[in-house]
């Protein structure tokens, strides 16, 4: 199942992933995408599949996956019907604005990334209930079941877990007031069990939400949240609700793109910057060639100035989001983009409105054999999130504060710096860059993506637009491609390194480029489904990780 073939043609081998005729789901790893077609198989649709995936996914891929995050749906039926569910996580009742600093006024380090006080309330677990509620089709225990049996039985270890997993274990020391059962040397081969996870998973299954917002998941999540000096309370888990929105639809060019909108900026963004880039004759501009990069980063530049200024919690701040994505508005940006010139970032403020009417996450991409298509991505913020795994419940809390702008100008973990629209504030949402997205041509389902990356989520989902509706790449070919980034401020494009050419750089650094090359970069995990010509879907399982696709 998940590995990809080579097809041979006269000149060269074009990578193709897995062919599937009816039905495929792609994860961050073969056991969950199989758990998730394993559940279409016996009738279930997209959705129900969405949410054995979703809790598989919190067993095997601990380092994002999770109950104790949260995330976004984008979905389209099979008769064209689209929709948004945010089940991203909130501030704590008891959150205000200057949390994390001192009374000098300054950031007090770490305090928004490691240990309690990174914590924002969960959404999770809502959000698979919402989806449930709405759109399912099985019993909710035959969806959990699968979770619970992996975690209670075990799972292979990798040797990229291993080692993810043996780079957190000083964290995990630091975030917790007890030896939590990840600490140990790990190596590929070992099976990890995980018997507390998989009781919190059996009351989920049998209290349904509540089992994780009340009772006796909520008592542990409370008391040691506490134990920890933190903020959470009863109060916080209680009154978390998903919340269903409508998502940012646009087009670019033949295509119809439906992507997610506040809290998470990802759907704003692309559609500024493939309407910037939408006049321009990509026919005539060779794939990462350095005019191709300079065209990108100019308008992702442009973009992540605004998203700096004026993105936040929609129910929270105003957002002019028809502004922000008005063809004339983006036109008038671009307007100072020059070929034979970097526009340096301290040049590019945001830009104005016309008036105010916004280090892992995982990314899933399901199409079922009835037509019906679902992009999920979910995180805990950066790896295992917080690092704090909730004491007799088995599971980590998400580090997502760090997501808000603790102090205006000051960046995040990812080199984000927002303003009062990003500012903290009690029971608000942080910004997120997570893209869920899924494109259509005629009214006709033609891709589903998304991917993990913090900043860069919104760039690598750019990339593997352009990459098969430009470049008429196949779903693993475009995967498979190098990647680059600009987020203005830092000023500076970030390459996947060996993936340019020399004299691409060379060429980019004269115009005035500042580029970060840097071995160990890894930008983004794309996962993805392209529907082809002919019917058939391509999976696209990114191999920077343990991707894989399954299907039928
Ligand atoms: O919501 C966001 O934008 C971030 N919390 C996503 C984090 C992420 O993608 C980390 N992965 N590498």
């Amino acid at each position: 199942m998940g590995t990809f073939v080579f097809i041979s043609s006269c000149k060269k081998e074009k990578i193709v992933g897995l062919i599937a005729e009816k039905a495929m789901v792609v994860s961050a790893r073969i056991e969950a995408s199989e758990i998730g077609v394993k559940i279409l198989k016996k009738g279930g649709n997209a959705y129900d599949a969405m949410i054995a995936t979703h809790f598989a996914l919190a067993v095997v891929y601990p380092v994002a996956g999770n109950i104790g995050g949260g995330g976004f749906m984008v979905y389209r039926n099979a008769n064209g019907e689209k929709g948004a569910l945010d089940f991203r996580e909130k501030a704590p009742i008891t959150a205000n604005r200057d949390m994390y600093l001192d009374s000098l006024g300054n950031i007090i380090k770490n305090k928004s990334r490691l240990g309690i006080h990174a914590v924002g309330i969960p959404g999770s677990v809502a959000g698979v209930f919402e989806v449930h509620k709405k759109l399912g089709s099985l019993p909710m225990k035959e969806l959990i079941q699968p979770a619970i049996d992996l975690a209670r039985n075990g799972f292979v270890v990798t040797e990229k877990q291993a080692a993810s997993l043996n780079s957190a274990n000083s964290s995990f020391k630091k975030a917790n007031n007890y030896t939590i059962y990840f600490e140990k040397e790990w190596k590929a081969g070992d099976v990890l069990k995980q018997e507390e996870l998989a009781l919190t998973l059996e009351r989920i299954r049998d209290y349904g939400k509540d089992g994780f917002y009340k009772g006796k998941t909520a008592e542990y999540i409370v008391n040691y949240s506490k134990e920890l000096g933190g903020l959470i309370c009863y109060n916080d888990l209680e009154k978390y609700q998903a919340i269903w929105r409508k998502p940012i639809e646009f087009s670019y060019k033949n295509y119809s793109i439906t992507s997610m909108t506040l809290p998470a900026s990802g759907g704003i963004c692309l559609a500024q910057i493939l309407k910037a880039i939408e006049p321009f004759d990509l026919s005539k501009i060779k794939h990462n060639s350095t005019e191709y990069i300079q065209l990108l980063t100019e308008a992702e530049r442009r973009s992540y100035a605004d998203r700096a200024n004026y993105l936040g919690d929609i129910d929270f701040v105003d957002v002019p989001i028809d502004s922000l994505i008005d063809t004339d508005y983006i036109n008038k940006r671009m307007a100072t983009f020059s070929w034979d010139k970097a526009t340096p970032s301290s040049k590019v403020s945001n830009g104005k409105i016309l008036g105010y009417e916004s280090n892992e996450t995982t990314h899933y991409s399901i199409v079922d054999q009835f037509g019906n298509a679902v992009a999920v991505t979910t995180t805990l913020n950066t790896g295992y999130g917080s690092k704090v795994l909730v004491k007799g419940a088995g599971f980590f809390l998400n580090n997502e504060m760090d997501d808000f702008s603790s102090k205006p100008g000051v960046p995040n973990v990812y080199g984000l710096v927002g303003s009062k629209a990003n500012e903290i504030a009690a029971e608000k949402r942080m910004l997120s860059s997570m893209t869920p997205t899924i494109i259509e041509e005629n009214n006709q389902l033609k891709m589903v993506v998304g991917t993990p990356g913090g900043s860069t989520i919104i760039t690598s989902v750019l990339q593997n637009i352009l990459n098969v509706f430009e470049y008429d790449m196949g779903m693993q070919e475009s995967v498979n491609q190098p990647r680059f980034h600009h987020q203005w401020l830092p000023d500076q494009i970030r390459m996947e390194p060996n993936g340019f050419d020399k004299k691409t750089k060379e060429k980019l650094t004269k115009l005035g480029y500042n580029l970060l090359e840097r071995n160990s970069l890894i930008i983004g995990r794309v996962d993805a489904i392209l529907i082809r010509k002919d019917g058939t879907l391509e999976g696209g399982a990114d191999t920077r990780g343990d991707d894989a696709a399954a299907g039928f």
